[in-house]
């Protein structure tokens, strides 16, 4: 039997990825501990191989083959624009990802005007505003903390992820326009889903069950 290699996401997501396998009965708990150096796991009786990576590095494991299976958020799956599978929406780590910014750039997006967009999420910005808006922007890269660009003044919005609201609250910024909705995704290598096609139908089926 073929071992089946997970590339599951570093924090945020991890707990819940880990609990959710251990519904089905996939345990790994090694990877529970948060002191470990060491980067992969095996659970060799049901023939799986587990690691963590940064998230927008998951669906590169995935579409090189890597990884046959991987799970991460929606946001990555979109920025990134990897050739794999979306196989099955998890249903936790659910968030929105917004155009965000002061009540007082409302009227700069209405009138179309040509704006400055920070965000971690460049290709998402750039599809939003080019391809749906139909609004020519000037997207600014940033790795975190991108709240802090319009109170700075280094953009009038965001594109940024929104979970409870509260970095925005704290931070006088408000929900300008809504772009999508996210959540955890299951993701699968393009050849893994042929090879390994009764195997992983298997698992979407149980997984489906506890969800
Ligand atoms: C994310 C996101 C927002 C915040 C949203 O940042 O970029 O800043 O969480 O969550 P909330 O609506 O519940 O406040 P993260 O904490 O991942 O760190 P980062 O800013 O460094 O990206």
């Amino acid at each position: 039997m073929k071992t089946l290699t997970f590339a599951l996401t570093k924090g945020r997501l991890a707990s819940q990825t880990l609990d959710l396998f251990e519904k089905i009965g996939i345990t790994c708990q090694q990877m529970r501990d948060k002191d470990t150096r060491r980067l992969i796991f095996v659970n060799e009786e049901l023939g799986l191989r587990f690691f963590m990576a940064k998230g927008p590095d998951v669906p590169t494991y995935v579409e090189y083959g890597a990884a046959d299976i991987g799970i991460v958020g929606k946001d990555t799956i979109l920025e990134e624009g990897r050739r794999l599978y979306e196989v099955m929406d998890l249903g936790f780590g659910r968030c929105r990802m917004c155009v965000c910014g002061p009540e007082s750039a409302k009227g700069l997006l209405e009138r179309n005007e040509l704006i400055r967009v920070a965000t971690k999420y460049p290709n998402i910005a750039r599809d939003y505003f080019y391809n749906r808006r139909h609004q020519t922007v000037e997207i600014i890269k940033l790795n975190g903390s991108i709240e802090l660009a319009p109170i700075v003044g280094l953009s009038e919005v965001i594109v940024d992820i929104v979970e409870t609201g509260s970095t925005l609250r704290a931070n006088g910024l408000q929900i300008l326009e809504e772009v999508c909705p996210l959540s955890a995704r299951m993701v699968v290598n393009q050849v893994s889903m042929k090879m390994e096609d009764e195997r992983i139908r298997s698992l979407i089926t149980q997984l489906r069950q506890v969800l």
